[in-house]
Parts: structure tokens; C-alpha cells; sequence
């Protein structure tokens, strides 16, 4: 099936069928579009979480609008951005970059600078409107990959961020969550949505023309 034929199969899973579970080997290629995603200047601010343990899952689905399909889910993913730029955090990307490519460390200092001079001057909130936006890049990317595997999954924002925080102890790591994404497989017999036709603007409203 072509990307298009995907995009048009997947749908916001409403209902899991818990007894069926993704195989690893599907998690992993979706987690490696997530991580082939581009981000800005390369930074790769987001970390994706895998979340399988059920006791875990059960404890989310009351901080995400009582949403079963956290519970029911064979794998739960949580993106996570960082919660701000540091000096450190542009540096060690940039320094893993040029040692991976056999170039001087350094390289790309006068780049480097300019985004210091940029980030590291907003405050963390404005760090983390630009560090989230990245985790959505990786996020989409891990959605049209499970369509090709013909894995279900839900994007998900409903869910109180703050308290899934807590409950992953995130503030250690420097990172905050963005967004959830339950993979499994549709129960296709209770999933209200499964079979109502996909709704999307026309091209003609979609595409604005500048000719
Ligand atoms: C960022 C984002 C957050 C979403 N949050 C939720 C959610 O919390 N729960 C849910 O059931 N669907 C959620 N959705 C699904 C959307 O409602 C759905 O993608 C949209 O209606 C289009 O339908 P489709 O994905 O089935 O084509 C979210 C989608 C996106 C992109």
C-alpha cells in the first residue's frame, strides 16, 4: 500500500483489543521513524518513553480523561520534549555529531553560538513551545510508520501533562510529555469509529494558491 492508501486506513483507534499484542520488532521500526525524524538544527529534543507495564498503564488512564485505551493498549509511547534548552544539551548533540562524522569538535561553533544567543535568552516556557513542536515531527512520523505495519494507535493529547510527569518522575531527567501514543489493534467489533468515513477539509478550502 502506498503512503496515501496508509494514511487513509489509520484512524484514532477507539478501542484496543487487549489480548493482542504488537510484536518488538514492529515497536522498533516505529520508534526508529520517530527517531529519523528531522528536528530543528538537529538537536533531537524529544525522547520517546515505552510503556508496557500494565500496573503503570492502569495508573495513567485517570490523569488521560479516563481514556481506557491507555489501559488497554499493547505498548504505550509518551513523547517528551526537554523541559529547556542548556549549553550543555546543544553541545553534546553537537559534539556527538561532528565525533560521529570525524570532524573537528567546534565545527559548527559560530552555529552553535547563534542558538545559545537565541535559547538560552527566552525563558523555560518559550524553550519548551520549540522543544515540544519537535516531538510532534517524530510523533507523526511514528503514526504513518505503524500504518504501514498495520499497527492501530491513537495520537493523544487528552491527558494532564503535569501529572504524568510526576507519575514517569521526568523532572530528573529534564524532560516533559508532549503527547501519548497507544499502539495495539482495533477491537473492530466495539470501536464505534472503525467503519465511519474519514472527514477531512477539501483540497479546494485546504490549499490556499498563491499563482
Ligand atoms: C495532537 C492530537 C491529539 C489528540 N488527542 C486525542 C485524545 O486524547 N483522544 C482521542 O481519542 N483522540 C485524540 N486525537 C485524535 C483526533 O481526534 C483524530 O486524529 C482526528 O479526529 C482525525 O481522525 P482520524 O485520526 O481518525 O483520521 C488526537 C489527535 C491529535 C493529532
Amino acid at each position: 500500500m502506498t503512503l496515501l492508501e496508509n494514511l487513509q486506513w489509520r484512524y484514532a483507534t477507539k478501542q484496543y483489543d487487549p489480548t493482542r499484542k504488537v510484536a518488538q520488532e514492529d515497536v522498533d521500526k516505529i520508534l526508529e521513524a520517530a527517531r529519523l525524524a528531522p528536528t530543528s538544527s538537529g538537536l533531537q529534543q524529544f525522547r520517546v518513553l515505552v510503556i508496557t507495564n500494565q500496573e503503570l498503564k492502569n495508573k495513567i488512564v485517570p490523569i488521560s480523561w479516563d481514556q481506557q485505551i491507555v489501559a488497554d493498549c499493547s505498548h504505550l509511547l509518551v513523547f517528551a520534549a526537554w523541559n529547556r534548552y542548556t549549553e550543555e544539551r546543544i553541545d553534546s548533540i553537537y559534539d556527538f555529531t561532528t565525533d560521529q562524522r570525524g570532524l573537528p569538535r567546534g565545527r559548527f561553533g559560530s552555529y552553535t553560538d547563534r542558538l545559545k544567543a537565541l535559547y538560552l535568552t527566552q525563558s523555560a516556557d518559550q524553550n519548551f513551545v520549540h522543544t515540544a513542536r519537535q516531538a510532534y515531527i517524530g510523533f507523526a512520523m511514528a503514526i504513518a510508520q505503524a500504518a504501514e505495519l498495520k499497527v492501530d494507535c491513537t495520537p493523544m493529547e487528552g491527558f494532564s501533562p503535569d501529572e504524568l510527569d510526576e507519575l514517569l518522575d521526568l523532572k530528573p531527567k529534564g524532560l516533559k510529555s508532549v503527547l501519548m501514543l497507544p499502539l495495539g489493534y482495533r477491537d473492530a467489533t466495539n470501536d464505534w469509529l472503525v467503519n465511519m468515513k474519514k472527514v477531512r477539509n477539501p483540497k479546494e478550502e485546504f490549499v490556499i494558491e498563491y499563482k
